[in-house]
């Protein structure tokens, strides 16, 4: 060994002992900011600490505790690199917030909903502990959905907490199982024994009969209106042209969406237990003579997101789920009840109006994406009075008490839930309307139904009167485990509701 070689191997070792001491340091530091103590001195409000303490990562049954910086750093044996860097990149942000803002004033209930949720949980981190996704003791219907989750994890951008949103911090309400029997029952009122007596074109309330529900039914006058919107409208999309003039007939629509009260009523009296395959529910329900409907099956875990029942809109039914309210509450009634035209739906949104909104404004000025609020901040006084939207939404549904409604007495048309309308979509559908033409509905047949109205969770640009959706039955189907996927329910889409319509009886003279 020559001399200079030797110098040269005592300089890598001294270098590499800096080396380790550096290491040694960092990783102390490292060490002492990863600790549950350290992120709990900060993190000291209900969700992230207690409801830490009661989620079954902390209290197991085999009293195995997970840490917080477990399920919100990407695992160490992912690459040191990647762990750290989105250590520093969390650290700086809580540090800078937390010097800089407020923290009450944090949504930090919005940070709990799926969307955001993604962005903090690393998906890695639940396949490095649970590498057996068949455990002993797990449930068919858990097996059922892990081997859809191994499938189609990628193709449909699933992650774990798609379906365990609450395994790290406990959510009352929150529960991805399939739920039996009665779901919710909100009976607590007199029950109805007798029709609402409608013999005049006015507003009316439909007490149905053996159940509490109430339904406040407005009556909307016929009229001719500018189906669509003109290119020169903000934010005016291909589909929502051409602009044709169309006559409606008069109706009564619901003065607000369906709530949880109203659908379980149906859902108690209709349900059908278990896996009915859903052949024998259609067959059932296409007989022209029949007396009873088959209603829902029971959903996987509760389906109002534990945002609350009650007097908000039901969510998450499907398009048939709506459609089969109706028939219900028509062999209940004696009327006849039946989802929107997209027609009618803008018809009565627009309450008699030509503008974006059927209150004053311009979109650019209400929208996040408007050129000027960039420089100004979207302006929320006017909107917020009528439309619950992202900009004031706070991440969900709200009750229909909270809005002021529009020329016609109709409140959430826009925002709050899309709501389903009877016609098929198609992009072109105007195009095939004739001018002119009496209560005109889309095409024959088509893949998705049409929704309406943009919801809570949707920019101003989309909650504007004519601005048209629809569904996206595959995508919103994406975490129902079960085969054949649920008729009934749409696990994957929460801002989704309708309302319905109830067609003027015969008896009923229209003075004009
Ligand atoms: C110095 C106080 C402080 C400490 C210590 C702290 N946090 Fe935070 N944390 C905050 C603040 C403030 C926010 C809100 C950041 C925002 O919304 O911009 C936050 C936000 C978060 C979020 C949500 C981030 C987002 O983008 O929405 C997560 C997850 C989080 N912290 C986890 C942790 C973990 C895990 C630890 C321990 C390693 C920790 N925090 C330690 C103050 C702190
Ligand atoms: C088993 C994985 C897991 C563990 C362990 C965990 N979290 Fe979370 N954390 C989540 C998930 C999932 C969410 C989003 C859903 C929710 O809020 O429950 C979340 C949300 C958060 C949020 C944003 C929402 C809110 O409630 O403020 C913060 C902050 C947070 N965690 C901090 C922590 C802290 C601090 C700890 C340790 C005391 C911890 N987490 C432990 C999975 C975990
Ligand atoms: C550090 C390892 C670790 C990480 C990271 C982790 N888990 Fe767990 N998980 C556990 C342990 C341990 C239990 C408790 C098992 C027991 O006691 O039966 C558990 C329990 C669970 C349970 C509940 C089982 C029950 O009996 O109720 C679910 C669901 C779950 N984990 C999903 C996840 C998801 C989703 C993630 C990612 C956000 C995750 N885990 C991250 C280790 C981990
Ligand atoms: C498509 C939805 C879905 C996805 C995605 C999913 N799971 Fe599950 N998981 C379920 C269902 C459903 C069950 C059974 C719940 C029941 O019947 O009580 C279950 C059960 C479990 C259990 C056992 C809980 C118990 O009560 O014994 C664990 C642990 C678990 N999942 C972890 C994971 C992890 C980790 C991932 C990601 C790698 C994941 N799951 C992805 C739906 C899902």
């Amino acid at each position: 060994m020559s001399g200079s070689k030797g110098k040269y191997w005592i300089i890598g070792l001294m270098g590499l002992l800096i080396g380790v001491l550096v290491m040694a340091v960092f990783d102390g530091a490292m060490n002492k900011t990863s600790t549950n103590e350290y992120c709990m001195s900060c993190h000291t409000h209900e969700q992230a600490d207690l409801d830490w303490k009661k989620s079954p990562h902390y209290n197991s049954h085999s009293g195995v505790m997970t840490d917080c910086v477990a399920c919100h750093l990407p695992p160490k044996e992912e690459g040191l690199m990647k762990h750290y860097m989105a250590k520093a990149k969390m650290g700086a942000k809580d540090i800078w917030t937390k010097m800089t803002k407020n923290t009450d004033e944090i949504d930090w209930e919005a940070k709990r909903e799926l969307e955001h949720a993604r962005k903090i949980v690393y998906n890695s981190s639940c396949e490095r502990c649970h590498v057996n996704l068949y455990p002993e003791g797990i449930t068919d219907d858990g097996i059922t959905a892990h081997l859809h989750y191994e499938e189609n994890a990628k193709k449909l951008g699933l992650d774990c907490i798609s379906c365990h949103l609450n395994v790290g911090h406990y959510m009352p309400g929150y529960e991805h199982k399939r739920l039996e029997g009665v779901v919710m029952d909100f009976d607590d009122g007199p029950k109805y024994d007798s029709l609402a007596v409608v013999d005049s074109f006015e507003d009316f309330t439909e007490t149905v009969p053996g159940t509490s529900a109430a339904i406040r039914m407005i009556a909307v006058p016929g009229g001719e209106f500018t189906l669509g919107s003109s290119p020169k409208e903000p934010f005016h999309k291909d589909n929502e042209g051409p602009q044709k003039k169309v006559k409606v007939s008069p109706f009564f629509m619901g003065e607000v969406e369906v709530t949880w009260r109203q659908f379980w009523a149906f859902y108690n009296e209709t349900m059908s237990e278990g896996r009915t395959p859903p052949e024998k529910i259609y067959a059932n329900n296409n007989r022209p003579d029949v007396d009873a409907v088959s209603g829902p099956t029971p959903p996987f875990g509760f389906p109002d997101q534990g945002w609350g029942m009650g007097d908000r809109p039901a969510i998450t039914m499907t398009h048939y789920s709506a459609s089969t309210f109706c028939q219900w509450l028509s062999l209940k009634t004696g009327r006849h009840y039946r989802l929107p035209t997209e027609a009618e739906w803008e018809y009565a949104a627009r309450g008699g109006t030509e503008t974006p909104y059927f209150f004053e404004g311009n979109p650019k000025r209400y929208s996040e994406e408007g050129f000027m609020s960039k420089f100004r901040g979207a302006d929320t006084t006017m909107i917020g009075r009528y439309v619950v939207y992202s900009g004031n939404s706070t991440g969900k549904t709200q009750e229909a008490r909270f809005v002021k409604a529009n020329p016609f007495g109709l409140k959430n048309m826009l925002g709050n839930v899309m709501e389903y309308c009877s016609d098929w979509y198609a992009e072109d559908a105007y195009s095939k309307i004739a001018d002119g033409a009496l209560d005109p509905k889309g095409p024959e047949s088509g893949e998705e139904h049409v929704v309406r109205g943009g919801s809570y969770a949707d920019d101003a640009s989309l909650v504007r009167c004519s601005s048209r959706g629809h569904t996206h039955n595959d995508d919103w189907l994406r975490t129902d485990p079960q085969n054949p996927k649920s008729i009934w329910w749409y696990s994957d889409i929460k801002g989704v509701g309708f309302r319905v319509v109830c067609d003027v009886p015969e008896n009923v003279i229209i003075n004009k």
